[in-house]
């Protein structure tokens, strides 16, 4: 895995000189803020050695190299998700790129369904903490010391300072925020009444397919953390309609303005 991951920066940094500190995973409906990347360099997945793309719909994604207000960024578009059949070290190794890149801060965005049912459609949730409900762990397996201890803590996955700061902007932006748990099942399949009633009595506010592997790993590395969801839909049996992932991606395009400032602000005060 090691070298792997270092035949793939070679590969990265024969296209590009940046050397940015901070990395924004975008989810699903999120895509835009790439857009704001000014002087962007574009890397598509399929041209990465030993990055995993998708042989099955064709279309990879891309890692967005550039500058948001002035501070270099690195941003994936399109994420490697567990329910497309790729293992859980496939669906964390843009994490380990992104480590040995030198990425020391991580935003970790996504689409969820609202389990609090305070929320509603379009809220802007900031993850507290995480449930890994997807029944196994991305580092299962021999442990390589050089990238981090066999049994790391998890007190505090989602970094408090960077979780202050997102609240900060978001207050001086108007925009609205809450804030819960994020929890992660594998799908493909939306869940049922009865699962989400469950999930609700373990303690999820928000339920997802993704994040969550990304996030063990990006802390087992040593980055510090700031995952935001967005929600695109009420969870079963809090709806009032059946999911449709038409329906969760015209939901988060339209919080992706303010997803997209929040985002951008945020980036341009990380210390
Ligand atoms: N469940 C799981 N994942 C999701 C949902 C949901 O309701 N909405 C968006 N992603």
């Amino acid at each position: 895995m090691y070298d792997k991951v270092l035949e793939s920066i070679k590969f990265i940094k024969s296209k590009t000189s940046y050397n940015p500190k901070i990395a924004i995973v975008l989810g699903s409906g999120l895509g835009s803020l790439t857009n704001e990347i000014e002087d962007a360099i574009e890397i598509d997945y399929n041209e990465i050695p030993n990055f995993p793309i998708s042989t099955v719909t064709g279309h990879a994604g891309k890692l967005i190299f550039g500058k948001i207000g002035g501070t270099e960024v690195m941003a994936m578009k399109g994420r490697i998700h567990f329910y497309e059949g790729y293992s859980m070290k496939e669906v964390t190794y843009p994490i380990y790129i992104m480590k040995m890149f030198g990425i020391e801060k991580l935003i970790l965005s996504n689409a969820a369904g609202g389990i609090n049912p305070s929320f509603g459609d379009g809220t802007l949730m900031i993850i507290k903490d995480h449930i890994n409900f997807f029944g196994t762990n991305p580092l299962i397996g021999k442990n390589d010391e050089r990238f981090g201890t066999r049994f790391p803590d998890m007190t505090e996955v989602y970094s408090e300072n960077f979780i202050n700061l997102a609240k900060k902007e978001a207050k001086d932006l108007n925009i609205e925020y809450s804030e819960g748990v994020y929890l992660g099942t594998t799908g493909p399949s939306y869940e049922t009444a009865s699962e989400i009633r469950a999930y609700s009595t373990l303690g999820g506010d928000a339920v997802g397919m993704s994040t969550v592997p990304e996030a063990i790993v990006a802390n087992y590395l040593g980055m510090e953390i700031l995952g935001i969801s967005c929600i695109t839909n009420m969870a079963t049996g809090l709806a009032t309609k059946p999911h449709s992932h038409e329906s969760v991606i015209e939901i988060a395009q339209k919080v992706e303005k303010d997803f997209c400032l929040w985002i951008k602000t945020i980036v341009k005060n990380l210390k």
